[in-house]
């Protein structure tokens, strides 16, 4: 699914910058430069970075990556 069609970029990326590092959604602009057309991706982006810390402490579920210490920023 993609998440920024302005730049054609995909749930499953998104992701992957999550497992490399990012976040904030700056840190995806950044990383991927979604967000800097229209901004209709910000929402979904911010879901991403949310089930991120949501499963960060569940080595059970698939998208257990991230520390235990993620921290989100609404900060763009
Ligand atoms: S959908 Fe991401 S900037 Fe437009």
């Amino acid at each position: 699914m993609y998440v920024c069609v302005c730049k054609a970029v995909t749930e499953r990326e998104v992701h992957q910058a999550i497992r490399g590092g990012a976040r904030s959604l700056r840190d995806l602009r950044s990383d991927l430069g979604i967000i800097e057309e229209c901004g209709r991706c910000a929402g979904c982006a911010r879901q991403c970075l949310r089930d991120a810390e949501a499963h960060a402490s569940d080595a059970s579920h698939p998208l257990h990556y991230a520390p235990p210490n993620l921290m989100l920023s609404e900060a763009v």
